[in-house]
């Protein structure tokens, strides 16, 4: 979309804001960021912090892991948890090396097809590391569009094809742009969106939010986990 009003107050307020993660930085490599995104599909920041440094000292490239047996990997993930990411991880890179000359592809559809990487994690990659335009949905993102656009305090399940449209719908058209937009709206959700008691006080868009507007209405939908 052509400069959505939501753009500017986002993305200046990462600007000011985002916590400084060595994934984000300019020379993480798009190993690190491929890395980075299993390791924090289903565990915190602050305990992924030392085994990404870790991970990244010992296996500086995707060739570098697939030189060795997935229990090194499976022993360096360490206490992570869901030590079934690790060994997709060495598939992954396994692949990588072998199909893709140890280069991570840039592509979205060829992310897709490696092992152990589906839509979240092909489309963090190809925005985060390449700077392409797509629409990142992780947990947080989703529930910053819910309440910001679609006025309800939380998403549903899965992801539908409308949630998908909308957010594609509202990504600045500059590749580069909408890469910090993704990584910014995930931001927002992390430490002002949050799940529970949102700081709204502090949210750079409260003035726009729809669920904000109509008095933050309790979640009314079907049964929800988390
Ligand atoms: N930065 C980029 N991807 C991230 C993620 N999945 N969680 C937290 N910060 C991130």
């Amino acid at each position: 979309m052509p400069a959505s009003p939501l753009h500017a107050p986002v993305l200046d307020w990462y600007d000011h804001h985002a916590r400084d993660l060595p994934w984000r930085r300019p020379e993480a490599t798009p190993w690190g960021v491929l890395v980075s995104e299993l390791m924090l599909q289903q565990t915190p920041v602050a305990r992924v912090l030392p085994v990404w440094q870790a991970w990244l000292e010992r296996w500086p490239s995707p060739a570098a892991l697939a030189a060795e047996p997935a229990g090194e990997a499976v022993r360096a993930w360490g206490r992570l948890g869901y030590p079934r990411r690790a060994l997709r991880l060495h598939a992954a890179a396994t692949a990588v090396r072998d199909q893709h000359g140890g280069q991570v592809p840039s592509d979205y559809a060829t992310l897709l097809a490696l092992p152990g990487v589906g839509d979240y994690t092909a489309a963090a990659v190809a925005s985060f590391a390449y700077g392409r335009r797509h629409a990142v949905l992780d947990t947080n993102v989703r529930r910053v569009l819910a309440r910001l656009v679609g006025g309800v305090e939380w998403p549903a399940q899965a992801v539908t094809r409308a949630e998908r449209d909308r957010a594609e719908a509202l990504l600045p058209d500059e590749p580069a742009t909408a890469a910090t937009w993704a990584v910014a709206v995930m931001e927002l959700g992390a430490l002002v969106c949050t799940a529970r008691d949102p700081r709204c006080e502090a949210c750079p868009v409260a003035d726009r939010c729809v669920w904000l507007a109509s008095g933050r209405p309790a979640y009314d939908g079907p049964p929800r986990r988390g």
